[in-house]
């Protein structure tokens, strides 16, 4: 066996959660290793102007690749090497006796990105499972319980988000709002992941489209409320913190942490919706760490985590088909 055995594995490793769905990493097979990488074209320089959910996308899918391959017997490791300049974060490569992980391939296929309805936040159990995952790594997970703030907060970041021409035309090539979109079934975020009905989705593809006209008119005020409210629909607002001084290799290492936080949720029949708007504003970011009282650049991702009333739509991949 060798490592280029993991290529069998990519649709199961491409089932990892990317920001906007862009599906950023590359894997370059060299002779005995395999280059974790990225492409400039699938980062979102107007959204993640930092780079952070990249970094944090790229270690999910480390992590992933890392449970699938434990999982269906093919040992490997991972090495941290990150390179901005060669646009790699590390390597992966053959190593006995392999990853070991709690999780496996199956929840690897079956988690998924829930923005629907919750009937219940985490108990007290996996949120302390959660803090421990965070906690492994010198960072935590802490839950915000203020509900008018978080109204406030979300309210303000949704304004922030459409208020940027940048913003909007970056997240508009990511959408895909009609199944006849040429991209439904390869990457983006559909109407139905979003729990558009259809008739929403024309809309909100509608309004995108007249947003240079329209803008002026205040369009983007529109947009932030025709967002809906997602903190009525039920779970618990939760936030990673990473420790103080993190670097662009440890925010990929959180992004490994991420992963393991959200499967440690799937595996409790529980499911994560990010609200990474909340930490991009700088004035949201700033307030939500006061409230936690921790520095805003420790603040790495914000969802509302529970448990889903219903079943949501699976994302679609590159590499694998939507299964
Ligand atoms: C770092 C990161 C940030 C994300 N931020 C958001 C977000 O702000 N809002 C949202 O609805 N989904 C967000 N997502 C979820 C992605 O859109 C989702 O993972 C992707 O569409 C693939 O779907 P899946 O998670 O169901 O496989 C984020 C995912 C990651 C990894």
């Amino acid at each position: 066996m060798d490592i280029s055995a993991l290529r069998v594995l990519a649709p199961l490793c491409w089932r990892a959660p990317s920001a906007h769905n862009t599906q950023p990493w590359r894997l370059d097979h060299r002779d005995e290793e395999v280059h974790v990488g990225w492409d400039p074209a699938d980062a979102l320089p107007a959204a993640d102007p930092t780079g952070r959910d990249l970094r944090l996308s790229l270690g999910a899918f480390v992590e992933t690749c890392l449970i699938v391959a434990a999982d269906l017997g093919l040992p490997i490791e991972y090495v941290p090497d990150h390179c901005a300049q060669d646009r790699r974060v590390g390597w992966l490569r053959l190593s006995r006796p392999g990853y070991r992980s709690p999780f496996t391939a199956a929840q690897v296929q079956g988690r998924r990105t829930h923005r629907g309805r919750f009937s219940a936040g985490p108990d007290a159990g996996t949120l302390a499972a959660l803090d421990a995952v965070a906690g492994q790594a010198g960072g935590e997970v802490r839950v915000v319980s203020d509900a008018d703030l978080l109204t406030r907060l979300l309210t303000t970041a949704d304004r922030h988000l459409y208020a940027d021409p940048a913003v909007v035309a970056e997240l508009r090539t990511w959408l895909r709002l009609t199944p006849r979109h040429p991209r439904y079934r390869a990457d983006g975020l559909t109407g139905r992941c979003l729990e558009l009905s259809p008739g929403e989705a024309a809309g909100l593809r509608a309004a995108l489209a007249a947003y240079p006209v329209l803008r002026p008119l205040g369009l983007p005020r529109l947009l932030a409320t025709a967002a809906g409210h997602p903190l009525a629909l039920g779970g618990t607002v939760i936030v990673l913190v990473g420790p103080t001084g993190m670097d662009d290799a440890a925010q990929v290492e959180f992004g490994r942490v991420l992963m393991r936080t959200w499967l440690t949720l799937h595996a409790a029949g529980l499911a994560a919706h990010p609200l990474s708007q909340l930490i991009d504003a700088s004035a949201t970011r700033a307030a939500l760490g006061a409230t936690l009282d921790v520095a805003p650049e420790r603040l790495l991702h914000v969802a509302r985590v529970g448990r889903p009333v219903g079943p949501t739509a699976r994302s679609a991949r590159r590499v694998g088909g939507t299964g």
